[in-house]
This record gives C-alpha cells, structure tokens and sequence, in this order.
C-alpha cells in the first residue's frame, strides 16, 4: 500500500483548518488529529484531562505541553507506519514542533509538509463571530448574521450546534495574541526543514481546499 501523506494544517485560531481537514481526511484518505477537537471532546465527557484544559481554553492560552505533547504523540504512534495523517492545532509552538520530529524520526518518519494557510485579521475576526460546531463530531458551521446556529443541525451528522466558549471576543483577542508570540515561531521551524508552504487564506472554502490540495502535490 503508498505510503499516505502526512502534514500539518498551520494558521491562526479561524483560518479554516478544521473546514479544510473535515474535507482532506476523506479525499486523501487520512486520519485527522485535532489537539482542540480532542480537549473538547474530554471537556464534553467530562474527564480530568477535559477539567484541566478547560481552565486554559477559556481563557485563550495554551494548554500546557506536559498535557498536550503525550496525547497528541500518543495518537501518532499508535498509527501504522503507512498511515497517513493531518495535525491540525498541534504543533503549536517549537518545543511541539521538537518533540513532535523526534517522535517520528524515532518511527523513520517524517512531515511531507506544513501547510500554512494565512489570513488576514479581520477576516478571523469574522470568521470566529459567526462559526458554530457540533456538539458531536465536532464539525465548523458558519453561520450568517441574525441567523440562530442553536437552531440548526450539523451538516454531517445532524448533531447540536452551539458556540464555543473561547469565541467570545475577549478570549479570540487573547488566542491571537497567543498564536503570533508562541506559535508564528513554529514557522520559522519548518521554513529551515523545507516543508514548509504558505497559501491565502482570505478566499472560499473550495478555493483554499485546490490551494491546499496544490500545495499537497495531491
Ligand atoms: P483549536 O480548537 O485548535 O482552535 P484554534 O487553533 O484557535 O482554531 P479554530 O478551531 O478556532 O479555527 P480553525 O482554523 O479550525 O477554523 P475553522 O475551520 O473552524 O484550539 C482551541 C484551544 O485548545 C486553544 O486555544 C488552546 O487552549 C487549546 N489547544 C489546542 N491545541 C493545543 C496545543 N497544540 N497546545 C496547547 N494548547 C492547545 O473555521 C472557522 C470558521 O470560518 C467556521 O465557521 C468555518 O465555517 C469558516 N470558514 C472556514 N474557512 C472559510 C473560508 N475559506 N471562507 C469563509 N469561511 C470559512
Ligand atoms: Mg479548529
């Protein structure tokens, strides 16, 4: 069986990683990991690990690593080596982004690439205010002004929709100004391994995910 690819989707809090994974998973046939998706799905079932990351989502920080890197590495490695995957939030920062190439290096792997997708602010900003997810699976919704997300359904699953507590604009302002001190640096990081690929984020769903697909060489 070919080997399947394995990248990360890159960008700020609203640039579209997870609309974008949700779409590459299927078509490329990969698994995909979300460091945020997996907290809330804790955070839902009310476990520890949840509990913890809770105190520190809410606010827009980050999660600590002695909590984030063992979780997210253990799903790593507990996929087989042919399997192909898409990391999406994580890694987030350069001690991540170490620990994550020493894992895989330890497996005789490595990332095919990084895929940054690069928007601007206010369009985050918009972004962020209009997006509901699904209780169940997870899945980013936008949905348009004066429009009731409560009232809707998942288009994947048909779950219940609601707003995430970190999208209120006190903590989106906060997981801005974490992202571009902790987490731009990681850019720097993959810039020097030359895997990494930065695509416009401003542009449609369908035009992002061919620019995606491009920079994929899928
Ligand atoms: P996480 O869940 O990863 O949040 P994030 O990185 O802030 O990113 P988002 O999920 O907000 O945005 P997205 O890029 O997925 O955009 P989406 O596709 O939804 O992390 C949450 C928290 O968990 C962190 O703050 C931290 O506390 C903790 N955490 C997670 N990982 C961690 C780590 N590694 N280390 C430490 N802590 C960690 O799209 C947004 C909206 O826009 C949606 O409504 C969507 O429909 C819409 N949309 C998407 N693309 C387009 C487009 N092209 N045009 C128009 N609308 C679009
Ligand atoms: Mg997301």
């Amino acid at each position: 069986m070919a080997q399947g690819l394995r990248f990360v989707l890159f960008g700020s809090p609203g640039a579209g990683k997870g609309t974008q994974a949700n779409l590459l998973r299927d078509r490329l046939n990969v698994t995909h990991i979300s460091s945020g998706d997996l907290f809330r799905h804790h955070l839902e079932q009310g476990t520890p690990l949840g509990l913890r990351a809770k105190e520190y989502m809410n606010k827009g920080e980050l999660v600590p690593d002695e909590v984030t890197i063992g979780i997210i590495l253990d799903k790593v490695m507990c996929l087989p080596d042919d399997e192909g995957f898409i990391l999406d939030g994580f890694p987030r920062n350069t001690n991540q982004a170490q620990e994550l190439e020493n894992t895989l290096a330890a497996g005789s792997r490595n990332l095919d690439k990084v895929v940054h997708i690069d928007v601007s602010e206010p369009e985050l900003l918009r972004r962020l205010g209009g997006r509901f997810v699904c209780r169940a699976c997870q899945a980013p919704h936008a949905i348009g002004e004066g429009e009731d997300g409560a009232a809707k359904k998942c288009g994947q699953c048909g779950g219940e929709l609601y707003q995430r507590d970190d999208d209120r604009p006190e903590a989106v302002k906060k997981r801005i100004e974490v992202y571009k001190r902790e987490t731009m640096p990681v850019l720097g990081f993959y810039r020097e391994r030359g895997v990494l690929v930065n695509i416009p984020g401003d542009d449609t769903v369908d035009e992002v995910n061919k620019q995606v697909l491009a920079a994929l060489g899928a």
